[in-house]
């Protein structure tokens, strides 16, 4: 799979970013074309919100580049936010931050996001559901032709996760935006994504969710069986590195399915 097209809207081309000594993301590639929905998956400290910073350009690589489309206009949801939630804040005023928007502007794209009229209600008083519709409120306030959302469904349970995911799914088909997220929800981002790269310091396999779930790399890596998807375990790197990008696609050894046995 090409990933340098003038087309994307963002490329990573072999990146590595260092902390100190230490590679914490080792000779990553990505891309994202317009009106894609492409989710990182990863366990703990692999590195998605390291790759999501060095695409935002917030931290440098060490080796390798990165390109955004000239004047792209970007939405972003960080994974923690350096606003402290329990300031006091109304969600009028969060929406203004930092550039400030007209109240009509505010009420529309609370609107849009499901959460109308919360416009004088504290941040703080929030549900989780709610406030993590605000934030991306506020990521739609510029326009944006690429979100990029890190963990946006943190601290939602399932049927809000899977909500805020059709909320995504709104969002892009309403105004033609392509979506980049960080996610831990295995299914429901399996349903909602178009391709799915699944990082552990480096792309361990990418491709449809259809293709990921089946490569055994992914199965190693999120483990499988009756503790369900959820269960994230350590990748244990049993797998070759050195070769070239887009595995994961290709496999032409039988996959054990377990999801298609019937009983009886
Ligand atoms: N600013 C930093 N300085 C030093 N090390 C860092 C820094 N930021 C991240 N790291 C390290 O890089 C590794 C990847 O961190 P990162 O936050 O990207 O992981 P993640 O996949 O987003 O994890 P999580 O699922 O917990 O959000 C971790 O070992 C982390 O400790
Ligand atoms: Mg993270």
């Amino acid at each position: 799979m090409t990933t340098d097209s003038p087309h994307n809207l963002i490329t990573a081309e072999r990146i590595c970013v260092r902390f100190g000594g230490v590679e914490v993301l080792h000779d990553v590639s990505l891309f994202v074309r317009p009106g894609e929905i492409v989710t990182i998956l990863g366990p703990n400290g692999s590195g998605k919100s390291t790759l999501i910073r060095a695409l935002l350009g917030i931290i440098p690589v060490a080796h390798g580049h990165v390109a955004r489309a000239p004047g792209l206009r970007l939405g972003y949801v960080p994974q923690k936010l350096a606003v402290d939630r329990s300031m006091p804040m109304t969600v009028r005023r969060f929406l203004s931050l930092p550039v400030r928007v007209s109240d009509a502007a505010a009420a529309e794209v609370l609107r849009r996001v499901g959460v109308e009229g919360l416009e004088q209600r504290q941040m703080a008083a929030l549900s989780g559901g709610q406030f993590q519709r605000v934030l991306l409120a506020r990521a739609l306030l510029s326009d944006p032709q690429l979100l990029i959302l890190d963990e946006p469904t943190q601290g939602l349970d399932q049927p809000g996760e899977a909500a805020f995911y059709q909320l995504i799914e709104a969002v892009r088909k309403q105004t033609g935006a392509a979506v980049l997220m960080v996610s831990h929800d295995l299914h429901v981002v399996m349903a909602a994504s178009d391709r799915v790269i699944c990082l552990n310091g480096h792309v361990c396999c990418e491709g449809t969710p259809r293709v990921v779930s089946n490569a055994p790399e992914y199965r190693a890596l999120f483990g499988l069986g009756t503790k369900g998807a959820l269960a994230l375990y350590q990748h244990d790197h049993d797998h070759a590195h050195d070769h070239d990008q887009g595995h994961g696609h290709d496999h032409s050894h039988p996959h054990q399915t377990h999801e298609h046995s019937h009983a009886g």
